[in-house]
């Protein structure tokens, strides 16, 4: 078993260097990205799109069913939904579909219909009376009332024909009508992250009347992108995952991933580009390609499984970090897969790699979280909350300790401390469940 060259193990420490992300340079991003969210607010150019949401924060009394919809990537969601008070949510069913290849690059109407489907599988049309259905729509989108909201383009990977520019709410009403459900009423339209924001302030407040609700939703999935309650200015959507301010710890590797996709376009969603498990996978294949160029070490990587864009993806990231066998093994059953033989000193050179990869984008999840966090407040006097779903998050190994790090590094012990991060997991329906009641509320005012 040949160890590895000295010139070898210097390359593998460059490149794990270049995923350093410094404290000062996430401290110049948190302060870019809470300057461009006050020119978003604005009006002005800015990468952070600031999105109305046209919800509020729930009460916590909110009650009743609501068929909810979850789109936001290759995974759908439909089911029925019961607000029991007492901060109470139950799944009454619920359905999980995949969207294939074909579905994310083929007509709007046509993801529409697998989702009405779904609809029409998981709940009975009542016989009188409108339904209220709360659709979480995980892409961008410029709400124009709270059941009114018109998709710009779209992110993760996805490119449909004949949606941007319409309303979602109104393709999902017209595939139900195909389906014959029509007495369905697409009743709100929402992000993930408000989902998310929104169902941790229900359950806080249904337990408490007095609690605070959350701050912040954050999501860290396949893609990446916060929600915030700005006061005065009300829910917005941030689309954080479009920030751009992130040249401070660019590598050639990230440039090169943004120059070279198509969908999004380059230039569009840098952050999520960098710290989002669609991509983190892909970065880590990159450099693992690269590195084995010219060189012994990682000399599989050209190979077909690993020579393949999207080769690798978060789960593997999340597998290599979970290995604590002194040998590896995990990783080489994981190579091994791949149809790779690797050597003891390159999963020890990929094991650490993957965690640079990982490790920078908790950080950068975590300077983003500082823009917010001191647009609300400047001072971090106060005591905050962020609500946080996604697979990245639930489930890469230590990712909260990561961020937290980060955190307690930028501000200090005292002032991370009183910043609260709550995993909610599964958030999405049920938090849909909540916008469509609250809306429901809003509209009998
Ligand atoms: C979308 C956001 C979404 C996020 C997390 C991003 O790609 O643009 O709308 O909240 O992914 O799902």
């Amino acid at each position: 078993m040949s160890a590895m060259s000295a010139s070898d193990e210097a390359a593998l420490a460059r490149a794990a260097a270049a995923f350093e992300a410094p404290a000062a340079a996430l401290d110049v991003i948190a302060r870019d990205f809470r300057a461009q969210m006050v020119r978003g607010l604005a009006g002005r150019p800015s990468s952070l799109k600031m999105l109305p949401t046209f919800t509020r924060q729930p009460s916590g009394r909110e009650r009743g069913r609501v068929v909810v919809v979850d789109w936001g990537g290759t995974k759908g969601r439909v089911g029925l939904i019961e607000l029991a008070g007492g901060g109470a949510v139950r799944t009454l069913v619920e359905e999980v579909f995949t969207f294939s290849e074909a579905d994310k690059h083929g007509a709007a109407a046509r993801v529409f219909d697998v989702i009405a489907a779904g609809i029409g599988r998981v709940v009975d049309a009542p016989a009188e009376g409108a339904q209220p259905l709360g659709f979480v729509y995980s892409y961008p989108a410029r709400l124009e009332r709270i059941d009114r909201a018109v998709a710009l383009p779209l992110t993760k990977g996805w490119s449909l024909a004949g949606l941007e520019g319409q309303d979602v709410a109104m393709l999902l009403s017209d595939a139900l009508r195909r389906r014959g459900l029509e007495r369905m009423r697409v009743s709100a339209v929402a992000n993930d992250t408000v989902a998310a924001l929104a169902l941790q302030s229900y359950r806080a407040r249904g337990r408490d009347a007095g609690a605070r609700p959350a701050d912040i939703g954050l999501i860290l999935g396949t893609g990446t992108n916060q929600a915030a309650d700005l006061g005065p200015a009300g829910i917005r959507n941030l689309e954080s995952g479009n920030f751009d301010g992130v040249a401070a710890v660019e590598t050639a590797y990230d440039a090169a991933l943004d120059r070279e996709l198509t969908e999004p376009p380059p230039g569009s969603q840098r952050f999520e580009k960098m710290v989002s498990g669609y991509y983190l996978g892909e970065i880590l294949r990159r450099v693992v390609e690269d590195l084995g160029r010219g060189s012994p070490m990682f000399h599989w990587a050209a190979a077909p499984a690993f020579a393949t864009p999207f080769a690798l993806d978060s789960a593997h990231l999340s597998r290599i970090a979970a290995d604590a066998t002194a040998a590896l093994s995990g990783i080489d059953a994981q190579l091994r897969q791949l149809g790779v033989e690797s050597t003891p000193g390159e999963r020890r050179g990929l094991r650490d790699l993957a965690g640079m990869v990982a490790r920078r984008a908790a950080r950068l999840v975590a300077a983003a979280l500082l823009g917010t966090l001191r647009f609300l407040d400047p001072e971090l006097a106060d005591p905050r909350t962020i609500a946080v779903d996604g697979s990245l998050w639930g489930g890469y190994p230590g990712f909260a300790g990561l961020v937290r790090e980060a955190l307690a590094e930028l501000v200090g012990r005292d002032r991370a401390d009183r910043i609260e991060i709550d995993f909610v997991k599964d958030s999405t329906s049920a938090g849909a469940a909540v916008i469509a009641a609250v809306a429901a509320g809003q509209r009998s005012e």
